[in-house]
Order: C-alpha cells, then sequence, then structure tokens
C-alpha cells in the first residue's frame, strides 16, 4: 500500500501513546511540560532551561512573563470578561483598535478583532466578498492565492493556503482558488534571476485575473515573507509595488496576510511598510497579542468599510469570542509595550545583528539558502548545493535539525514542502523582539551545533 504522501517522512507510528486525556499535536510523541518562562527563556518542569528561538511559531513577540500584560488582563477580567459584540462594547476593545490603526498604513483604520490568524482571514475573504456585493458588482467572488504559502487550517483559509501536504488529506472538501507561483528567487518557479527576470513571478497575478475573467475577481491575498511554508522567503523589493499596481487596475483587493509578519516582526510595523505598499486589508495575529490570549484582526481601509456602513449597515459575519474582552486588553497592553519599548526599531537594529551572525552558516554543507528580514530568518536545506536539489523527505531533515536544537536548549520552527508541498526542508527562526546581542550569540551556536550533528549524521 503507498503511504499517504501527508505522512512521507514520518517515522514509524509506534504505540508510545502520551498518557491521559489531551488531544496533544502529536498522538505520539511526548513533550515536556512547561513551569514558567520570562524574557527568551522557557523552564521545564524536568529542570532544562530553553531559549526560545522561534517565538513558539513566531508568536511571543515581547518576551514571555511580561508583567503588565498579564496585569492589564487581570483588571478587565475583574470588570468584565464576557459580554457579546450586539450588546456592549468594552473600552479595551476600542483601545486595541487605535494601536492598531496608529501602526497600519495609509487609510486602514477599521480593526475587527478575531481570535486567531485563521479567523482573520476568513473573515478578509467574506468581507470582500460583502464589500463587492453591496458596491453591485456581485460576480466578483473569486480569491486568488500563491503556492508555497500559508494562511490556516479552516477549511476556508486552508484553501487559500498554497501547501500541497497540508491541503491534500483535504482537498475535496476545499474552496476553488486559484494559485500563482510564489515570488521565491531562490527557486524561480519560471527558472529566471533578478534582475533580468521582469519580476515575472508578480505579472503573473495579472495573467490569472485575466484568465479568471476580472469581473469574477475579488481579491487577492499574500503573506509578505512567506512563513511556515517557506522559512521566511523574501520577495524582491518591486513585487509587492506591482502586485499593487495590477490589483488597482483590476479592482481586486489585495489582502497583506501579516499573521507572522505584522507588529514589528521584520523591523517595520507591517512588513508591507518596507515596500511602501498600502493593501486594502491586512490580517495580522501572532504579535498582536504575543501569546498572551488568542487574538487576531482584520484591518480595513476606511472607504471599503465605509461602503457597508452606508449600504446594508452590517458585516454579515461575527464570531463569540470576537473582541474577547481581555484578550483585547492583552493585546492593547502588548502595542502599548511594543511601542514604549521601541521594539519595532529593535527588530530592525538586532535583525541586522541577526542576519550578520547567521551568515556564517551559508558554509555548512547542507545550508542552501539564508534570508529574512528583521527578526524573521530562515534557512533552507539542500542535499546538493550546486543543483540546490533536496534531501528525501524521509530522512526528516528539517524535523531532526529542530530535534537536535531542542536537546542542545534551544527552539526554531522546522518546516517543510517549500520545494513542491510535500519536498524541501526549512526552519524559521523568529525570537522575542526584546532578545539581545548576546542571546542571540548562544541561539545562533546552538543552531550551529544542531545543524552540524545532523549533517554528519547524513549520507
Ligand atoms: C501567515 C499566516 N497566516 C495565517 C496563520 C493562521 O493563524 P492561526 O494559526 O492563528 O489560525 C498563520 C499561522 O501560522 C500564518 O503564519
Amino acid at each position: 500500500m503507498l503511504r499517504p504522501v501527508w505522512r512521507k517522512g514520518r517515522s514509524a507510528m509506534t504505540n508510545v501513546q502520551p498518557a491521559g486525556h489531551l488531544f496533544r499535536r502529536s498522538a505520539v510523541h511526548d513533550v515536556p511540560r512547561v513551569r514558567r518562562a520570562e524574557g527568551v527563556w522557557i523552564e521545564t518542569e524536568d529542570g532544562r532551561r530553553i531559549l526560545d528561538g522561534s517565538s513558539g511559531a513566531l508568536v511571543a513577540s515581547i518576551g514571555h512573563g511580561v508583567r503588565e500584560v498579564i496585569e492589564a488582563q487581570r483588571a478587565q477580567a475583574e470588570q468584565v470578561s464576557y459580554v457579546h459584540g450586539t450588546h456592549f462594547a468594552v473600552r479595551a476593545q476600542e483601545e486595541l483598535a487605535e494601536r492598531l490603526a496608529e501602526m497600519a498604513p495609509g487609510d486602514l483604520s477599521r480593526v475587527y478583532p478575531v481570535s486567531g490568524g485563521s479567523e482573520a482571514n476568513e473573515s478578509a475573504v467574506k468581507f470582500a466578498r460583502q464589500f463587492f456585493l453591496e458596491t453591485g458588482r456581485p460576480q466578483k467572488q473569486k480569491v486568488i492565492a500563491r503556492w508555497t504559502s500559508y494562511h490556516g487550517n479552516t477549511l476556508g483559509a486552508l484553501s487559500l493556503a498554497g501547501h500541497a501536504a497540508r491541503r491534500r488529506p483535504y482537498t475535496p472538501l476545499l474552496m476553488d482558488v486559484p494559485h500563482i507561483p510564489p515570488a521565491y528567487c531562490y527557486r524561480c518557479p519560471f527558472g529566471l534571476e533578478p534582475p533580468s527576470c521582469g519580476t515575472r513571478c508578480a505579472t503573473a497575478l495579472e495573467e490569472e485575473i485575466i484568465r479568471q475573467g476580472p469581473e469574477y475577481v475579488a481579491a487577492f491575498i499574500a503573506e509578505p515573507l512567506v512563513g511556515a511554508a517557506g522559512g521566511a522567503i523574501t520577495p524582491p523589493p518591486e513585487y509587492f509595488p506591482i502586485i499593487r499596481d495590477i490589483c488597482s487596475r483590476y479592482d481586486v483587493l489585495f489582502i497583506a496576510d501579516e499573521v507572522m509578519t505584522g507588529i514589528g516582526r521584520t523591523g517595520e510595523s507591517f512588513a508591507m511598510n518596507h515596500w511602501g505598499v498600502v493593501p486594502d486589508i491586512i490580517t495580522t495575529g501572532k504579535g498582536v497579542s504575543g501569546g498572551y490570549a488568542p487574538l487576531a484582526a482584520m484591518i480595513v481601509r476606511e472607504p471599503l468599510f465605509a461602503a457597508i456602513a452606508q449600504g446594508s449597515g452590517a458585516f454579515i459575519h461575527g464570531f463569540t469570542y470576537g473582541g474577547h474582552p481581555p484578550s483585547a486588553a492583552a493585546g492593547a497592553a502588548v502595542l502599548q509595550y511594543v511601542r514604549a519599548h521601541g521594539l519595532v526599531a529593535r527588530a530592525a537594529r538586532l535583525g541586522t545583528y541577526l542576519g550578520e551572525r547567521l551568515q556564517p552558516l551559508a558554509g555548512r554543507r547542507i545550508v542552501g539558502d539564508i534570508r529574512g528580514m528583521g527578526l524573521m530568518r530562515g534557512i533552507e536545506f539542500v542535499r546538493d548545493r550546486a543543483t540546490k536539489a533536496p534531501f528525501d523527505r524521509s530522512l526528516r531533515v528539517a524535523e531532526r535539525v529542530g530535534e537536535a536544537a531542542f536537546a542542545r536548549g534551544l527552539i526554531i520552527y522546522p518546516g517543510a514542502g517549500n520545494v513542491d508541498g510535500v519536498r524541501g526542508d526549512q526552519l524559521l527562526i523568529g525570537p522575542p523582539l526584546v532578545i539581545t546581542e548576546l542571546e542571540i550569540d548562544e541561539l545562533v551556536a546552538r543552531l550551529a551545533g544542531a545543524i552540524d550533528e545532523v549533517a554528519a549524521a547524513l549520507p
């Protein structure tokens, strides 16, 4: 029997199921319990001290254990923990919205809080659809996305995500979303090289819009830097300005999925600022609450909001926990902390330092590419540096580097499938924005040790 593609490369299933009733991320591998965490360090119950080199999944941006945030949540819970958005507003929601609007580019000023990145992207797609319904273009309903991308795990968000291994078990359940190739210069999908390539990856959007029929296309969604599906794949500087122009010309809403890149991660409040691009909708999550609460948001341009306000008067959408008061209070406190401690500028400065410290790893036999911006960096592993041939997935190279790093007291975020949705090994490095130079040195030393250990054991 063929092994299902999504299990390729997994170690053989064993019967060592962790005890208890918790349905964990892995049904077969146990993980240590955490006792406490502070700053960039996590302590386990069995006494280990682990450097959080990826803020979990690029979430814990302001570091662990920040008293002000915990206190803001507690104070909110003492006032009120829950009311429904159809009945009441809470000041913390307004503060959260105000701070996000301040950070967002252009006239992106209406903030719709939700509980996670997938919900934010679901909201964005439905908002785009409703916007065109209300403005008299009901046939505009398709959303174009990209291959080698991740937008979440709910069925709508997974339909946008261009990651074959994650999609395949659920393909029959997914929406029909056309995908264009990514802006992936290390493995250009068109076999070209900048600067002579004419940014073919960007003009591919125009071709797809024409192929689908511009009158049917409502939106285009992309991550500024590809995160979980690509290991910080960074576009050439012309890419997003061209994308913006194409979207404007065809009346297609541009959704920037800044769930991972937002709130300073790349050294700008939102990564789109690097290229001076104002999207129509930004979705953001992770760093908004820094992991202190489940929180994300959709931010839309004022005129788009106005179209609905002056039309039907309501976005036909909503979640029970949208704007959950203690989560909103956590988010408002985190954004205040980011501002008060200048963490966006710090991410830019320490990001440059991290980038420099990672450079020597480029000489390692299995390292193909090192990329990223600010404190979001990625490493791609290859079997052959000359041909860029990937490793066989059965070797689990990315996972093994992750395991070797963990054994050295370092968390990084390994991923696979960057080459064709299944093949390819990469990892993300994204420490809390409060990390120091010394801690970066420690991170890189532990990572180098892990890479060397795995490289030495490979054929
Ligand atoms: C770019 C991007 N979009 C969306 C999501 C989904 O967010 P969540 O897991 O909070 O639903 C993620 C999560 O990793 C992400 O990186």
